[in-house]
């Protein structure tokens, strides 16, 4: 038997009422969150944009120290952004493999003193985070094409999910695996069982009527 992980749940701001910004993190704070992930773009690297580095600045000086600010950068070049998203406030600054800059952005953010991640999209193999191994603290398994929030769960991810947790258990590496990406009570049950250790939700959470209810049920 395996030894049950404890499941840290990160709602994402993508999903919630910008207009309330500040309620809607005060709410799932309160509702049991654990992190809150942050979704940048580009309108490049994926086919959206999103909110950068001013929104970043003004919820992490009301909630900085309050609850872990996971950054997810789909942008070009990430390596010229990243020393702002930890200066912004960002706790966890996260990159794509797919991304020419990854590996100096990765190497920026460790030394800017955030927590670095690499992120896998769909059709990105596990071997692509193996190099990174070592130096980063999480690895986030897309599960979803990258650029919207709602979309459906692609479970044909798992084997990837699992591959990397057997090579991070098999090193003896503590780097966490994070699953974004149509989650939903549901699908996180097999995402869990495949190693992940963070769950991202946004409408799962978001467009739920009881926040709390909801991160319950993703445990
Ligand atoms: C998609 C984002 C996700 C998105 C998840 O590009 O990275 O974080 O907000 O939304 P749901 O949980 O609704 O699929
Ligand atoms: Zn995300």
């Amino acid at each position: 038997m395996m030894p049950k992980r404890t499941v840290k749940i990160a709602p994402s701001i993508l999903s919630a009422d910008f207009g309330r910004l500040r309620e809607e993190i005060d709410a799932v704070i309160a509702a049991g969150a654990d992190r809150i992930h942050f979704d940048v773009m580009d309108g490049h690297f994926v086919p959206n944009i999103s909110v950068g580095l001013p929104v970043l600045e003004s919820v992490a000086k009301r909630f900085k120290g309050k609850i872990t600010l996971d950054a997810h950068l789909m942008i070009e070049r990430p390596e010229r952004y990243a020393q702002r998203f930890v200066a912004a406030g960002a706790d966890i600054v996260t990159v794509h493999t797919e991304c020419s800059g990854c590996a100096d952005a990765v190497r920026i953010i460790r030394d800017s003193g955030a927590v670095a991640g690499v992120v896998l999209k769909p059709a990105t193999s596990a071997d692509a985070a193996l190099p990174y191994l070592d130096d980063i603290g999480v690895v986030l398994v897309m599960t979803v094409e990258p650029g919207f929030g709602g979309q459906r769960f692609q479970p044909e991810q798992l084997p990837k999910i699992h591959k990397l947790r057997d090579i991070i258990d098999s090193r003896g590496l503590s780097v966490e695996i994070e699953v974004d990406g149509g989650i939903n009570p549901e699908t996180a049950k097999p995402a869990i069982a495949a190693g992940a250790t963070v769950l991202v939700a946004g409408n799962a959470v978001y467009k739920s009527a009881d926040y709390a209810e909801a991160i319950k049920k993703l445990r």
